[in-house]
């Protein structure tokens, strides 16, 4: 009889490796002032453990650097852009294969062609570049979460379903004619990395069929989407997880990819579909924005990598240790009493800084209180997703603050180790117990749109600190 183990292990050894930056406290706490608070302008090589993203910062495998020699670099009509096609046709089943350097790209294609004023894409909830993109063009971008992804503290297996009741009174409020996009976003990056379930893509097929809405997968992460799905819902169990891939994306019309993510590509992305029309329309924008038609921004090498990567990632030992390592980190930071998005998601951990940090106003940014103090202890850089990126001023200059203050840990592909978590589990758990301490930050400079990449912060002046907590030593200066 073969014994089971419950370990389960980085199914991976290392052959190249990248020192890590240690610094000293007191440089970090340099570098945090010099950075003026903001993490995005801190050196890479002074952080010691960096989850900032998981976009374009997973480990390449042997064969896909064995692949990038094998990059035909011709202008037109390269090997390598054939690979690349068909390795997403068979994968997605769609006809029109068109590359771009990153998912944004495609994003900016596409709302271009099919965007505008008076209209509105309905989602289960926009990543915020494609939010971005959407309002670019004139449109409104509209999120229908379900109920379940909005209260963080009790777990649900598939949080990032839509709500689509919500959804379809939308669209009848609107007209269909006013509506040329569903996006379903798996998994759903803005709300935690949740999954989306095979009935709730069904559901939503169901739903633009009926009113005559295209539907496009946001797929950056289908990988992990899809084994979240084996994992969790009657009925896949049993199926390998390549063919639930490919079952979610014969529900859809077309889909786009940001393969910096579940093709384990530092760089490139690709937008799919079997609308010839749209399709040619897109190619006429690439070819103005991004490149000719089979190579779209990219080197013939990314064109190989992105072909291998596609291939890896449905390997369900690299699957389960992917989800598996998101949540070892979740279960360390609630044995800690930190507040997570509960389960965790599929390529990190998301901190509920709001009621972490109850004491610090929105407008302290408690979300990047906590990231500035994350880096000055340990070097780990982690991404505020609160009032710094989502807050606004209404017209009459009143504060708005974000929804939620969040703090999230990406998790970067086959790069760290379960000790490299350990520690940032530790770290974590030490700040958790000396809270009171912080302070908040305040705001010297920020641009009206997309703050959270340039802001300049600094320690909450006297008057805007904390009055309640006791003053403690140390202090997030
Ligand atoms: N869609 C989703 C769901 C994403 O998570 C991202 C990027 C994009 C589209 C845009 O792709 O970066 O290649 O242009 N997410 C990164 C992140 C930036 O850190 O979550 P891109």
């Amino acid at each position: 009889m073969e014994w089971k183990w419950r370990t389960i292990i980085e199914p991976f050894k290392i052959k190249s490796v990248e020192p890590l930056g240690f610094t000293t406290r007191e440089e970090r706490l340099r570098i945090l002032e010099a950075a003026h608070y903001n993490l995005f302008n801190i050196r890479a090589e002074k952080i010691l453990i960096d989850l900032l993203s998981d976009s374009g910062t997973g480990a390449m495998s042997a064969a896909q650097w064995g692949a990038l020699m094998q990059g035909d670099e011709s202008y037109a009509g390269a090997r390598s852009y054939y690979n690349f096609e068909n390795e997403i046709r068979s994968l997605t089943g769609f006809a029109e294969i068109i590359p771009v350097h990153q998912g944004r790209a495609a994003e900016k294609i596409l709302f271009t062609l099919i965007g505008g004023k008076g209209k509105y894409v309905v989602s289960n909830s926009h990543f915020d570049t494609t939010r971005a993109n959407v309002e670019f063009s004139g449109a409104a971008a509209m999120d229908f979460p379900c109920r379940e992804a909005l209260d963080f503290e009790r777990p649900a297996p598939f949080k990032g379903n839509a709500d689509l009741r919500a959804m379809e009174k939308f669209i009848k409020e609107k007209g269909a004619g006013n509506i040329p996009l569903c996006i379903m976003t798996v998994t759903n990056n803005s709300l935690g990395g949740q999954p989306v379930s095979m009935e709730n893509l069904k559901g939503a097929q169901a739903l633009c069929r009926k009113y005559g809405i295209p539907m496009f997968l946001d797929c950056a992460r289908f990988a992990e989407n899809a084994y979240f799905i084996k994992l969790r819902e009657k009925g896949y169990g049993g199926m390998p997880v390549r063919k639930i891939a490919e079952e979610m994306f014969e529900l859809a019309d077309g889909t786009w990819m940001s393969s910096k993510k579940d093709a384990f590509a530092n760089m490139g992305g690709f937008l799919a579909m079997n609308n010839k029309d749209w399709a040619s329309r897109a190619r006429q924008m690439l070819i103005l924005t991004e490149g000719f038609a089979t190579y779209g921004g990219l080197a013939g090498r990314d064109l190989e990598a992105i072909a291998v990567g596609l291939r890896e990632v449905l390997d369900e030992n690299y699957l389960q240790y992917r989800l598996r390592s998101a949540e070892y980190l979740g279960t360390g930071l609630t044995g800690h009493g930190i507040p997570i998005i509960n389960p965790p998601g599929g390529h990190g951990v998301y901190i509920n800084a709001k009621k972490l940090l109850p004491h610090i106003r929105p407008q302290n940014f408690p979300g990047q209180s906590l990231a500035c103090r994350l880096y000055l202890e340990g070097g780990i850089r982690a991404c505020e997703i609160g009032t710094l990126m989502f807050g606004r001023r209404d017209a009459a200059g009143k504060f708005l603050p974000a929804p939620m203050e969040l703090v999230r840990l990406a998790m970067p592909r086959r790069v760290y180790t379960q000790s490299h978590i350990d520690y940032v589990i530790e770290v974590l758990g030490a700040i958790a117990k000396d809270t009171g301490s912080m302070k908040g930050l305040d705001v010297v400079e920020a641009p009206a749109a997309l703050a959270h990449f340039t802001a300049k912060l600094r320690p909450a002046a006297e008057e805007n600190r904390p009055r309640k907590h006791h003053v403690q030593k140390t202090t997030i200066r």
